[in-house]
């Protein structure tokens, strides 16, 4: 057996996080430049070992009954049994680009890639749709309970139009365009975030409702500004997206610090991305702009900025 490779994207979520728990849209794209990816070859050892390169770590499963408290076993227990198979002799290296906890699905990636290895590695077939539903199962592990926008994303890789509980609608992209993706350097805190969200949600309902409503008309402008080339619309509706994450409390200092440098630097628009209090913000930039909000993100603190293009698909 010659070594086999499989991979899976990052991902960044453009608008409507948090509201998509409540059965808001969201839209999402994958982010192809920044990769997991996971190298499956024949084991010297009995069983399947799997070794997280990044992190030091290898996890060995010798038995599918073995308790399961890694995502890693989590992936491997569920996708063999799936595929009714026996645990193989196999070695599986995970690499990853993909910083963790900073709201761009490292762990979705990550699962998703290792799936893939294995199901290739067993000469097996899985459809989309079931590995999709393999990697929300494992994203339960990180989040809880997510909405399944991030695992969506990932494995389709596609934008897509996501309402937690309906089918994946993709969207077209009419007209590229550019987003950088600036990190605070401050852990994103998801599973907390949620929660407070939750409990906000639960005691003042009244004044909660009404901001996710708005949330979600926000996604659907988005959605047709994207899909009819209206880019220029996407930059007032980013910024109003972050205004309603600030009342709903998930943003943070080091973000809003990011948003303004951003705004304040000529981009179009700015917002946090993901679960918040920490992680990633995107801004809209034109090509001309790229380099200028990119500095000034920099020197507002970011620890990393990337950009990412956001272009139709081949044959779309
Ligand atoms: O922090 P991330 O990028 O995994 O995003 C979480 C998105 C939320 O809407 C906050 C939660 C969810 O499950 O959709």
């Amino acid at each position: 057996m010659i070594p086999i490779e499989a991979s899976a994207p990052a991902k960044v979520i453009l608008f409507g996080e948090h509201a998509v728990v409540y059965g808001q849209p969201a839209i999402a794209v994958p982010v192809s430049s920044l990769r997991a990816t996971a190298t499956a070859r024949p084991g010297d050892h009995t069983g399947l070992r799997i070794v997280a390169s990044n992190l030091n770590q290898t996890t060995v499963i010798d038995s599918l009954s073995q308790s399961i408290d890694d995502a890693l076993a989590l992936t491997a227990r569920l996708l063999l049994q799936r595929l009714d198979a026996p645990i193989p002799n196999l070695e599986i290296t995970l690499r990853s680009q993909i910083p963790v906890a900073s709201g761009l699905g490292s762990g979705a990636a990550i699962t998703t890639a290792l799936a893939r290895a294995l199901v290739e590695a067993l000469d097996a077939k899985l459809d989309t749709a079931e590995l999709n539903a393999i990697v929300y199962e494992v994203e339960k592990l990180h989040h809880g309970t997510p909405s399944g926008i991030d695992n969506t994303v990932i494995v389709y890789e596609q934008p897509v139009y996501f309402i937690r509980g309906n089918p994946i609608e993709h969207i077209h992209i009419a007209e590229p365009f550019t987003l950088l993706i600036a990190d605070t350097g401050k852990p994103g805190l998801t599973r907390i975030a949620v929660g407070d969200v939750r409990t906000l949600y639960e005691s003042q309902r009244e004044r909660i409702q009404p901001m996710l409503d708005d949330i979600g008309n926000i996604v659907r402008r988005a959605r047709q500004s994207i899909e009819t080339g209206s880019i220029e619309q996407l930059g007032p509706l980013m910024s109003r997206n972050h205004a309603l994450l600030q009342e709903l409390t998930v943003s943070s200092p080091e973000l809003d610090v990011l948003v303004q440098a951003a705004l304040k630097a000529g981009a179009a628009g700015a917002k946090m991305s993901g679960g918040g209090r920490g992680g990633n913000m995107i801004a809209l930039v034109s090509p001309e702009s790229a380099e200028t909000v990119s500095s000034a993100l920099r020197s507002a603190g970011a620890v990393r900025v990337i950009e990412t293009r956001v272009a139709p698909l081949p044959n779309d």
